[in-house]
């Protein structure tokens, strides 16, 4: 039944946006609130699951004890405390908004406005967490992606399920209302391999994450 589905199963989940620092007081970061991920570990842990969260900045918290929350703040801290644990994982749901570029080398000190010229940011690319653990992904393992997209959605969504070794991708499109980051509520269609294809009305992602979790277990 629902308290055993997932029992004995270890999930690893990563939730959030990544903060890529710039100097002392600045960022480059997102407007991920972590809610669809964390909604999805409370889930998988209501089933029975183990389930690790790597978490970055976020405000949530949760007070379930089969979830550890693990807190970073950038993309190779995320990337670190990921790839540590995702060997011995049975389930990888990447919900995290990593953020593709970080500063090449942050200031130790406050950029200060004394030049006439704006400073410029040089950046360098941040390691893809999905994909790097994707590439190594064993055949007992199933994994979930995100697809957050803003045009040719489905067409990118199937790339990054292919590119990625994902099992099945979740694609959120920014173009509908209530759908994406900070919302309590978002829409969704779940890709499958095998091209299984779930689309679902905008809802709150406590349900959405029944749904998403539902379709995992169903997958296994
Ligand atoms: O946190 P909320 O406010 O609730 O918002 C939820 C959400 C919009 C953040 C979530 O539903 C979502 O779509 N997460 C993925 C956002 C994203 O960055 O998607 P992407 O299309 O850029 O990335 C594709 C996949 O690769 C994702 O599974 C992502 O976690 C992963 N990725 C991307 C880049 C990177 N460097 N490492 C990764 O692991």
């Amino acid at each position: 039944d629902k308290k055993d589905s997932l029992k004995g199963k270890k999930v690893l989940i990563t939730a959030g946006p990544t903060y890529e620092k710039i100097d002392p007081v600045r960022f480059i970061g997102n407007h991920s609130s972590g809610k669809m991920g964390f909604a999805i570990a409370e889930e998988c842990a209501n089933h029975g699951a183990e389930v690790q969260l790597v978490s970055g900045p976020v405000s949530l918290k949760t007070n379930n004890p089969n979830i550890k929350v693990t807190q970073v703040t950038s993309a190779l801290e995320m990337l670190k405390a990921t790839d540590s644990m995702s060997s011995s994982s049975d389930i990888l749901i990447f919900s995290a908004a990593v953020s593709d570029y970080r500063p090449s080398s942050p200031v130790s000190t406050k950029i200060k406005k004394e030049s006439s010229t704006p400073p410029t940011i040089d950046l360098t690319e941040n390691p893809d967490i999905a994909l790097t653990i994707g590439k190594k992904k064993r055949k007992d393992q199933y994994s979930l992606g995100f697809a957050l997209e803003t045009n040719d959605e489905q067409a990118n969504a199937e790339k990054k399920l292919e590119k990625k070794n994902f099992n099945a991708i979740v694609l959120n499109s920014l173009n509908d209302e209530g759908a994406g980051f900070g919302h309590d509520t978002n829409k969704i269609s779940i890709i499958g391999k095998n091209k299984k294809h779930l689309d679902l009305p905008l809802k709150d992602k406590r349900s959405l994450a029944k749904d998403i979790v539902k379709y995992i277990i169903d997958d296994l």
